[in-house]
């Protein structure tokens, strides 16, 4: 495919939109970072040989309805859920992903939520620029201690293994998991325990943090009925895909301490916030800074980049998920 026609929907770290200007004459930056939306997406879609998306694109099945011309998508993010990859196949759409560049920086995203919700650093910040700190006192916004407490992973996948060592070497902390895979993930910790299901993590971690991708499979994966399982004084951390929480039984568990707090990077149908939430000082909610480095967020577009360039010489591109 000689000179192919690229549209990039947001806009990308300097360096790579830089490389990507310097191989590809007829590539479209998007120098105002302005969503595309369902026109623009579809506009994209009809008349580019390649189009690269990122999470905040909605790409469902009747998007790739009438021949779209695009024949590859290169997702910036490891996450596709918001594409409808079986409509993609269908109208002949080569689609990748980035895993792996992101694993540790989503990682510390997921450790940044645990400790800030136990230790209830939002909050306190709050207070302080509110100027309603009155100084310090024996009693004064009590926390939970995370060191030696155990920690439930659900999805033992890259990410989940790098939470696991994280809290486990850095916060002695045991694990226990649970992942429908049946896979041995390499963690290299002595202290971890499998579960056969989702229930006997929550009723025995002080903290768990999901890691398991969106979409239909795992909707609201975490109920009422599930969050009745978990320990009043437990936290549960999402930095994965927001549908994964029943967010209205979310926020009923945390304003009645059916749990003790909540971390949050991901919502279902951000950027908005599910109602309830930002209200409740036990939650602490992030805006999506899962990946959000710039070392991360350029190892991701160069990632893409690679998987472009293999697709355009006929190999296999290492990322391909459909
Ligand atoms: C990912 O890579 O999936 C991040 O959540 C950003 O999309």
């Amino acid at each position: 495919m000689p000179d192919p026609k690229i549209v990039v929907t947001r806009k990308w770290p300097e360096s790579v939109e830089a490389e990507l200007r310097r191989r590809f004459p007829d590539v479209q930056l998007n120098v105002d970072d302005v969503a595309l939306g369902e026109q623009g997406l579809r506009a994209a879609l009809a008349e580019a040989d390649v189009v690269l998306p990122t999470v905040s694109d909605r790409l469902p099945a009747e998007l790739f309805e009438g021949e779209p011309r695009t024949r590859f998508l290169g997702n910036f993010g490891v996450g596709y859920n918001h594409i409808d990859t079986d409509a993609a196949v269908k109208a002949g759409i080569v689609v990748t992903n980035t895993p792996r560049v992101l694993t540790d920086t989503t990682a510390d995203t997921a450790m940044t939520l645990l400790l800030m919700a136990a230790r209830r650093a939002g909050e306190g910040e709050r207070e302080l620029r509110a100027g309603k700190w009155t100084g310090w006192r024996p009693t004064h916004m009590m926390g939970a201690d995370v060191t030696g407490k155990t920690l439930g992973i659900l999805g033992m996948g890259r990410i989940g293994v790098a939470v696991a060592r994280r809290a486990h070497f850095g916060f002695g902390m045991p694990v226990v998991f649970y992942d429908p895979v049946d896979f041995e993930p390499e963690h290299g910790i002595a202290d971890v325990r499998r579960f056969d299901t989702v229930e006997e993590v929550l009723e025995v971690a002080d903290f768990v943090s999901l890691h398991m991708p969106g979409g239909p499979e795992n909707y609201h994966l975490i109920d009422e009925a599930r969050l009745a399982r978990m320990k009043p004084s437990a936290f549960l951390v999402n930095s994965a895909r927001g549908d994964v929480i029943d967010p209205e039984a979310l926020a009923n568990a945390l304003r009645s301490g059916t749990i003790a707090g909540a971390g949050l990077d991901v919502y279902e149908g951000e950027p908005d916030i599910p109602a309830g939430l930002a209200e409740l000082e036990n939650a602490v909610l992030l805006p999506h800074l899962g990946s959000a480095t710039l070392e991360t967020r350029t190892a991701m577009g160069m990632l893409v980049l690679e998987n472009l360039q293999d697709f355009l010489e006929g190999r296999e591109p290492s990322c391909r998920v459909a």
